[in-house]
């Protein structure tokens, strides 16, 4: 049975990367993965019987060993993984201690998780992609675990392609900057450090490139002009202005912010 495996299904990029898969030839069922089951219930209806939901938050232990105890029953062929969960840190004082942490547990940890949970199943010529951020370029004060969680998906990315090399699984990382997205709508209590998302793009428009040159094999994809200069100015620029870029260029309201007192 070949199936695709999106986590974040039902979130904004990762519908676009369902709805571009959708018609992709002898895949037998798609696997979303979520936490909200009520969510990826409604992505059946709307795709058909193929689509399985299959509820897993990331940031339980005892979910992902259900999710392995899954995969050891159906024992699938998994032609793409798309590893698209994600969330980010309120912008609130006194958040709980397991919220603060759930942005490195389902960025990182249980998308790395995923990779490793489904390895096993996944043959020669397919394909891991896994959605990191531009935030992965740089140390991001105001959104700090966040660009932390993202640097070590990259990383890891990186590291997968090459130890996977020889097996002929294609490793892909995608690092968008600004998604209109849920997760870039904010709490009317928060306060937000940035309020314009400069270079804001689309969902589709991430899904469609990132799909692209994941076929093609790519390492990363920079899926807009933003991308590139912020991946180009952290890697060249020295730390100081990075740092300053990260606080002025990447926020807006960066002074109210940190006069708050929250911490990312
Ligand atoms: N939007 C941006 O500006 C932006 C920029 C760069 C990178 N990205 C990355 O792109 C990916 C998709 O983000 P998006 O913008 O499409 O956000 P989104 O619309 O908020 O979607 C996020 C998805 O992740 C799922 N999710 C969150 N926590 C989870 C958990 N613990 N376990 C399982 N699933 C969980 C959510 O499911 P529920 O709805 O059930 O919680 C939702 O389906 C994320 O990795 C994000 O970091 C986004």
């Amino acid at each position: 049975m070949n199936v695709i495996i999106i986590t974040g299904a039902a979130g904004g990029i990762g519908k676009e990367f369902l709805k571009l898969l959708k018609d992709e030839p002898g895949i037998d069922e798609f696997w979303v993965v979520g936490r909200t089951e009520g969510k990826l219930l409604k992505l059946k209806e709307e795709f058909g019987d193929k689509i399985v939901p299959v509820t897993v938050d990331l940031t339980k232990d005892e979910d992902l060993l259900g999710f392995q105890d899954y995969l050891k029953e159906k024992n699938p062929t998994i032609k793409w993984l798309i590893n698209c969960a994600g969330t980010r840190a309120l912008y609130k004082k006194d958040v709980s201690l397991p919220r603060m942490l759930a942005t490195i547990r389902t960025n990182c940890v249980g998308n790395i998780a995923m990779c490793y949970a489904c390895i096993p199943y996944i043959g020669r010529g397919d394909h891991i992609l896994n959605v990191a951020s531009a935030a992965a370029f740089q140390p991001l004060p105001s959104n700090n675990s966040y660009a932390a969680s993202k640097t070590a998906m990259k990383f890891f990315s990186l590291g997968l392609r090459t130890e996977l090399k020889s097996r002929g699984i294609q490793v892909t990382c995608s690092c968008p900057a600004w998604v209109s997205t849920e997760l870039m709508t904010f709490e009317p209590d928060e306060i937000v450090p940035i309020k314009k998302l400069p270079g804001v793009t689309t969902a589709d428009r991430v899904a469609k490139k990132s799909l692209r040159q994941a076929r093609r094999g790519k390492a990363i994809v920079f899926p807009t002009l933003k991308c590139h200069v912020d991946y180009y100015i952290t890697k060249l620029a020295p730390h100081f202005f990075i740092q300053w870029y990260a606080a002025h260029v990447e926020a807006d309201n960066f002074k109210e912010f940190i006069e708050s007192g929250i911490i990312t």
